[in-house]
């Protein structure tokens, strides 16, 4: 089938301006736009620039907004877009770089805050640290992220509010401070414990239905909230120092 792109353009370097430049593709309805887009790329305009690596939803680098959802173009399939024509833009709310690719480099900071490893004083142990299947099962899906940075930029309030730690960012506070095994989850939850932190978050519910991994992302920033009263302001009497 023929499919009908009209993807976002835009070299600052260049260009006075963003612009839209249209492209006709023709691609196997199991193909995915990531196909497309490299048969763009290879056999038409050299020139486009996005970023890919693994091509199978693992390296979280070709997050797009297609047809005004963020998603990753290695996992929208062709045969989803019964659509006269496709739109590509880059992420939005982050800087663009050149065409769809966007720098990445605030919001890696913005994670990087949250200091995004396991803290743990004790000497290590001969083999590891271990969890029990129950410690495990309280971090839930958060371990799946893959940094694409759909949800950040899906987020209206990451939108208007730059002090915003971002759906993301806090989705790596929750995957420490649950983490049974380390030793810094109280300074987390102060951390957080912010209007630019866990109390930022509206539940306007964008950065869950976007996630590509399926990460209940609004429902573990509400978790944080929770625990944050429990474990900072004693609500049910566990409160810690
Ligand atoms: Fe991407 Fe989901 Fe991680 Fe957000 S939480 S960066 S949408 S994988
Ligand atoms: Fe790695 Fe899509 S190319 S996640």
């Amino acid at each position: 089938m023929d499919l009908h792109f009209k993807i976002f353009r835009f070299d600052p370097q260049v260009d006075r301006g963003p612009y839209f430049r249209h492209y006709t593709v023709s691609a196997e309805p199991e193909e995915r736009i990531l196909d497309c887009l490299n048969r763009i790329k290879g056999e038409q305009d050299g020139t486009l620039s996005y970023r890919m690596s693994c091509g199978h939803g693992v390296c979280g680098s070709d997050g797009l907004r297609i047809n005004g959802t963020c998603r990753l173009a290695c996992q929208a399939l062709v045969r989803d877009f019964q659509c006269p024509e496709i739109v590509l833009e880059p992420l939005p709310g982050f800087k663009v770089l050149k065409d769809l690719v966007v720098d990445m480099e605030k919001f890696l900071e913005g994670i990087s805050l949250f200091r995004p490893y396991l803290i743990n004083r004790a000497d290590p142990p001969e083999t590891e640290r271990k969890q029990t299947p129950g410690e495990r099962e309280k971090l839930g899906e958060v371990i799946r992220c893959i940094l694409c940075a759909c949800c950040t930029a899906s987020c209206p309030v990451s939108w208007i509010d730059a002090r915003y730690a971002g759906p993301a960012a806090l989705v790596w506070a929750f995957r420490y401070i649950f983490d049974s095994r380390d030793e810094d989850r109280l300074e987390r939850l102060r951390q957080i414990d912010h209007p630019a932190g866990a109390w930022g978050c509206v539940n306007h519910f964008e950065c869950t239905r976007v996630c590509p991994k399926e990460i209940p992302v609004t429902k573990s920033i509400n978790q944080l909230k929770r625990e944050i009263g429990k474990k900072l302001r004693g609500e049910s009497g566990e409160a810690e120092k």
